[in-house]
């Protein structure tokens, strides 16, 4: 009675074990099929959809990898699962141990030789990947940007064009006969950070005192999200980045518009504002172009209301939540570097104005 009722709920969790494993590889394969190209929204992170050279060539290696260990689980459950019902416990059995078996050469052997085989294939297979992707220098002529990691947001600054810019990094497409790679520089601010976009390529770490490189290769437009990999202290789970990637010919037009010097226009509540930020220690930690602003603690706010998210991804950049975020920062982002300024609602209302016109 007891020995069927635990038969009973082995078989039911089982099957609930099985049902939800198939139910997740389903959803998640369905939910990758549906982002996968939908205009407007994020690309979602998925290691099995490449958008890049690199992520292609990751890929590969993932398959090969989940295919050999698929089929050693396979087998190894399988057997497991053959002994367990084939040699379980009768009614009537006489209770002598079975046969021992000491000393096979031809058992030794194989268990020894096998798995080494298998994993000089993975070797072989993994050293492969890697030099291709890293001993691919980028041409002469790719894009360079240096990335920083701070606690906690991103800072993504052109040498070449200057521009800074902060969580969202802009790149053109590439085409597979006109390649437009983009070479990165990973620097870290304060802690060990890791940069990681899925679908455009494999993690890197970022560390204090240590240049490391990486390159991205985007073959479709669109938004690429990815995240801080490493974990930096309370809201690295809120270090998110995007990587937008522009049609050809649109890079060009962005590059424009955040190298022309933000616009105050004539509206007196905006240079109220602005004087209103000038005034303030805001000045301190953020660079507005043309303005007393030159700190570099925080992102460069020149082209503010270009970027989708604030805070690293924390919310959408919109003027309610752009003003929540300045009247205390650690209402959506407990732990953050920016401290409130304890503006008035009028002085709240009047920076906030002239932040809407950083484009
Ligand atoms: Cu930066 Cu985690």
């Amino acid at each position: 009675m007891f020995g069927a009722c635990r038969l009973g709920w082995g078989r039911g969790y089982l099957a609930r074990l099985c049902s939800a494993v198939g139910v997740l590889f389903l959803a998640s394969a369905a939910a990758a099929e549906r982002t996968a190209g939908s205009p407007g929204l994020p690309h979602a992170p998925n290691i099995f959809l490449p958008s890049s050279a690199p992520a292609e060539l990751i890929r590969e290696l993932a398959w090969l990898v989940l295919s050999i260990t698929a089929g050693i689980f396979v087998v190894v459950t399988g057997l497991l699962v053959y002994c367990v019902v084939r040699f379980r416990h009768r009614p009537g059995d006489d209770g002598h141990e079975p046969p021992q078996v000491y000393g096979s050469n031809q058992v030794e052997l194989a268990w020894t030789v096998v798995p080494l085989l298998i994993v000089v294939v993975l070797f072989l297979g993994t050293t492969r990947s890697i030099i291709a992707i890293e001993s691919a220098a980028p041409p002469p002529d790719a894009l360079r940007v240096t990335v920083i990691g701070y606690q906690w947001w991103w800072e993504f600054r052109y040498p070449e064009l200057g521009i800074v810019t902060a969580n969202e990094l802009h790149v053109p497409v590439s085409a597979r006969d006109d390649r437009r790679p983009t070479a990165l520089k990973l620097q870290s601010g304060d802690v060990v950070h890791s940069f990681w976009v899925p679908r455009l390529a494999g993690k890197t770490d970022v560390i204090p005192n240590r240049d490391n490189h990486m390159w991205i290769e985007p073959f479709e437009p669109g938004t690429y999200v990815g995240q801080c990999a490493e974990f930096c202290g309370t809201q690295h789970a809120k270090m998110l980045l995007r990587v937008i990637v522009h049609p050809e010919g649109d890079f060009e037009r962005w590059v424009a518009e955040q190298q022309r010097s933000p616009v105050v226009g004539d509206d007196p509540k905006v240079r109220a504002g602005r004087d209103a930020f000038q005034q303030t220690a805001c000045i301190n930690c953020h660079t507005v172009g043309d303005t007393v602003a030159t700190g570099i603690f925080g992102p460069d706010l020149s082209h503010l209301m270009s970027r989708e998210t604030l805070g690293a991804g924390v919310a959408a950049n919109t003027p309610e939540n752009l003003k929540a975020w300045v009247r205390d920062p650690q209402q959506l982002k407990p732990g953050c570097r920016m401290p409130a300024m304890q503006l008035d609602d009028d002085a709240l209302d009047r920076v906030v104005a002239y932040l809407l016109t950083l484009r």
